[in-house]
């Protein structure tokens, strides 16, 4: 039977939002959600659901260190960013984050969606707006900080729960280690 273990970190909420729709998304009595803490235990389920919030462009600190303690399971990773719909970006904080997942792992796949940010990163940008060589820059990151105050929605935790059922149908089809979608 396999053994699923949801482990999160959350600054200001947006990842515990989605790591609790994920969790209530697992259909299978053996599952197990909690904050990521120095104690939290990389050794008591088979699949765990990682997430992270981007914090200057990679996960946390603890986020790091306990994807690195993770070996032989399966390991799914979920986030949140500031930045809206960037598919560049995205695929550059994936290819980063999955990196550190080790080699003896099997790494399913991740998913982004954008996260509210605390209200000073607004009133930073507005500062800019007073430099001419700023402005467009400034509104730019306002429209992109406006965006993000309406996220996660409803939308992107029913993705994030699609997202996680196409994974684990993944990890129960494959059975064994011979998939490996890592890039
Ligand atoms: C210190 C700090 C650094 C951040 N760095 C980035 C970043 O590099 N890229 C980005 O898109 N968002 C960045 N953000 C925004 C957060 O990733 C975003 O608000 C996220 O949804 C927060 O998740 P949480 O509510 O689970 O803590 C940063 C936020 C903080 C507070």
């Amino acid at each position: 039977m396999m053994r699923y273990k949801v482990v999160f970190a959350s600054r200001t909420g947006n990842t515990e939002l989605l790591a609790k729709k994920i969790y209530h998304a697992i259909d299978d009595p053996s599952k197990d959600i909690e904050r990521i803490s120095s104690s939290t235990s990389a050794f008591d389920a088979d699949v765990y659901l990682v997430g992270f919030w981007v914090d200057r462009g990679t996960c946390s600190p603890e986020v790091m260190d306990f994807l690195d303690s993770i070996h032989n399971k399966d390991v799914i990773l979920f986030g949140t960013c500031g930045t809206g719909q960037d598919e560049i970006y995205y695929n550059r904080l994936t290819r980063m984050i999955s990196g550190l997942v080790p080699g003896d792992n099997r790494y399913l796949g991740t998913y982004l969606c954008q996260g509210k940010m605390p209200m000073t990163v607004r009133k930073r940008y507005e500062e800019w707006l007073k430099d001419e060589k700023m402005a467009a820059r400034a509104e730019y990151m306002i429209r992109n900080f406006d965006e993000a105050l309406l996220h996660p929605n409803e939308q992107d935790l029913d993705c994030a729960v699609g997202f996680v059922h196409r994974m684990l149908e993944k990890c129960s089809l494959s059975g064994g280690r011979e998939l490996n979608t890592k890039e």
